[in-house]
């Protein structure tokens, strides 16, 4: 099992429902945000969303019951998580989101096997995972786009190397003393590791509680 599923207790907090579906306060908290954007961008787009690392599932239900015009594939590394998922798309009715699959995202290989995506999104993990990894899965993101899709990574940054908050940087050393290659990346770093990957830059949006969501193309 990867060591990067050793996160810390304040990391990802979930409390179960009693019907396997888990439930984080920060994930209720920030849905909205993210939903606004999402549909903004993407609007009547039809085709595949791919979401890395699900989670709870909370955000997935979300998405795919105000974009109904796109067909959701949840995925996490973590069984419990994929149960939860499942959970919360039985309980939501909505006939567009997949089953969820096991996918460890920071493994190179998965792009080719997921290609074809119109919209591939990703919340709250790249400051869980090393740069090596975090590259990895931007380059095995951008492999896994259908010409013109998107990919949209959402969660804590440094702005230019700097913390910009005392949360931001009590959580990032929280990170770092478990493990010195985890924490927080630049936003400039991670936009440059998705132009290595030949996707377009298109965007960096400010989010509620300091986060952002960066925002690229792949050409054609
Ligand atoms: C902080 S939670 C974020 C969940 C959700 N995206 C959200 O924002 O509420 C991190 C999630 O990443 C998953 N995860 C950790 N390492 C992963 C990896 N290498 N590939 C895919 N998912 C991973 C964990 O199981 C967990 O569900």
């Amino acid at each position: 099992m990867p060591k990067r599923l050793n996160l810390p207790d304040s990391a990802s907090v979930a409390t179960p429902d009693g019907e396997g579906r888990l439930f984080a306060p920060s994930a209720a908290r920030n849905a909205e945000a993210i939903v606004t954007l999402v549909r903004d961008i993407l609007r009547d787009t039809t085709g595949e969303a791919l979401e890395i690392a699900s989670g709870t599932g909370q955000h997935i239900t979300a998405l795919a019951a105000a974009l109904p015009t796109l067909h959701w594939q949840p995925s996490d590394i973590d069984q419990d998580r994929r149960k939860s998922i499942d959970a919360h798309a039985k309980s939501s009715g909505l006939p567009n989101i997949a089953p969820a699959i096991a996918l460890d995202a920071t493994s190179p290989g998965w792009g080719v096997e997921q290609s074809g995506k119109t919209f591939i999104c990703l919340a709250n993990l790249l400051h869980l995972i090393s740069a090596q990894e975090a590259r990895i899965l931007i380059s095995e993101a951008a492999e896994a786009l259908a010409p013109g899709g998107r990919l949209m990574i959402y969660g804590p940054f440094m702005r230019d190397d700097e913390l910009t908050s005392e949360g931001d940087a009590a959580f990032h050393a929280s990170l770092t003393t478990q493990d010195p290659e985890i924490g927080y990346k630049s936003d400039f770093d991670v936009i440059e590791w998705g132009l290595s990957s030949w996707l377009d830059y298109e965007d960096m949006v400010e989010m509620p509680a300091n986060n952002l969501a960066l925002l690229w193309r792949k050409a054609g």
